[in-house]
């Protein structure tokens, strides 16, 4: 049988997955989402044309892969349909090449409304996309929410008013200057008409995306997970409270698709030569200075899904081995190494000085976070036009040594190298 590729982030989101995925799709049937939902932003270049995906698997991008919405996900109905009017603008088959669970939680419009109201009523801010994924987990977990299946089902609208109602009180209590007006997000009759709408417009993608797996599995077609967010985002293993409200990391792939541990074979963790953070909470590299500014730059770093300028700093490999033991990394994709090679000088973060000394050893814990002072190793820089290379042996000396040092501390190998933001360029490591 087939062995599904996964991939995932290592730190904060936005480390270029949508381009690893975009890379691996070539050559697989089907692209599964486990995690999230449009608070992604999944940047691809197909030649001239930039897609931003939020909700919608990048591996459909391939033209002939299957990309299948989660279990473990959360769908606003409103985002889907926009990304498919999107792709089908652009001559994609998307009733071919699109599958939904019938078990994906819905996002409703008061879920947006709570997730603003709850970040404008925190002190200390998470720096939320303010998509509604928080609320739409705790709906999901309060055993409350909606999911895909329930949209077809007689008691769709008696469930439905009932959450109205609820969600209404609850938004008086967390927006008491607004009173819960009433809008979109609380109109019972127009959200019971938009999304029996929706309903109609998602019934030819919806299955039991389970079985359709495994049957896949079991007929030798080839399955790629492509991972959203990252691990530092992850609600367990993450910066909590600064994270998402889902688990990006291996366990999610695993119960947001329902495939088993049996059938993962490949897992690539996916890093920028250098690093970034797009919202709030701890970040032990991170550079408030002009080289900060220098990486935002050079690299582009500004958010897909919010526009938001990025947090930059230099890569830090100590987070990067807690990312590798917590997800049984089996390699690595290390991207913008062309942004990293436009600096002389480049610096990594091999260790943190602590309170108690020096550590290699990596800890959510935030009192740690707050302490922690990178300790850095130095290359050299100053490698430019990497554009032309073609494989790793190509690569100038001195950006051969920066990927081998990588390699040597994590003690995995890196498979994929990024030296700009198209399709091409991508270089494969034997
Ligand atoms: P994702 O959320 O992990 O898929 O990453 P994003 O798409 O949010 O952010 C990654 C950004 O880096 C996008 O703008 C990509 O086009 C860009 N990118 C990815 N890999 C490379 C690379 O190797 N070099 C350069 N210059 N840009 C890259
Ligand atoms: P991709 O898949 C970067 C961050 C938000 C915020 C925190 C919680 O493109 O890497 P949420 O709206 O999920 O409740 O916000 O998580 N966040 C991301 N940051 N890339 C992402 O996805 C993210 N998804 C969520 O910025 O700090
Ligand atoms: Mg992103």
């Amino acid at each position: 049988m087939s062995k599904v590729d996964v991939v995932i982030g290592c730190f904060y989101g936005d480390e270029g997955k949508g381009k690893v995925i975009d890379y691996l799709a070539a050559d697989a049937d089907i692209a599964v989402r486990a995690t999230g939902g449009d608070n992604a932003g999944h940047t691809i270049k197909v030649g001239d044309v930039k897609y931003a995906m939020r909700l919608i698997p990048s591996g459909i991008l391939s033209g002939h892969t299957v990309g299948v919405i989660g279990n473990g996900m959360v769908l606003n109905p409103k985002v889907l349909m926009e990304e498919i009017g999107n792709l089908t603008s652009h001559g994609y088959d998307v009733q071919r090449y699109l599958r939904i669970s019938d078990k994906t939680q819905l996002i409703f419009p008061y879920h947006r409304r709570m997730d603003q109201a709850l970040e404008k009523g925190r002190t200390s801010k998470i720096g939320t996309t303010g998509k509604g994924i928080g609320p739409a987990y705790c709906d999901k977990y309060e055993r409350a929410g909606l999911r895909v299946e329930d949209l077809y089902a007689p008691s769709f609208g008696d469930k439905l008013k009932w959450l109205v109602d609820t969600r209404k009180a609850l938004l008086k209590f967390y927006e008491p200057e607004m009173g819960a007006e009433i809008d979109e997000a609380l109109d019972f009759e127009a959200l019971y008409q938009n999304y029996c709408t929706y309903a109609r417009q998602m019934k030819p993608y919806v299955c039991d995306t389970v079985t359709y797996l495994h049957k896949a599995l079991e007929r030798g077609e080839k399955i790629i997970v492509e991972g959203a967010q990252a691990t530092l985002l992850d609600i367990d293993f993450g910066s909590y409270p600064f994270v998402t409200s889902s688990n990006p990391t291996i366990g999610g792939i695993l119960t947001g698709t329902g495939l088993s541990p049996s059938d993962i074979g490949n897992v690539y963790g996916v890093i920028k030569a250098y690093s970034s953070r797009v919202g709030e909470g701890p970040y032990v590299t991170e550079l408030l200075d002009e080289t900060g500014d220098r990486i935002r730059e050079l690299g582009h770093e500004y958010g897909t899904t919010t526009g938001r300028p990025r947090r930059c700093g230099w890569l830090d490999l100590v987070a990067l081995k807690y990312a590798k033991r917590v997800n049984g990394l089996t390699a690595l994709s290390v991207n913008h190494l062309d942004t990293v090679g436009k600096f002389d000088k480049i610096k990594v973060c091999v260790a943190y000085r602590c309170k108690d000394g020096i550590t290699e050893d990596f800890s959510t814990n935030l009192e740690f976070l707050d302490h922690a002072k990178p300790v850095y190793k130095e290359f050299e820089g100053g490698f430019g036009g990497l554009a032309g290379c073609r494989g790793f042996d190509e690569l100038p000396k001195a950006a051969k040594e920066y990927i081998s040092f990588i390699e040597s501390y994590i003690g995995i190998p890196v498979r994929f190298i990024g030296v700009g933001a198209g399709r091409e360029a991508m270089l494969v490591k034997g």
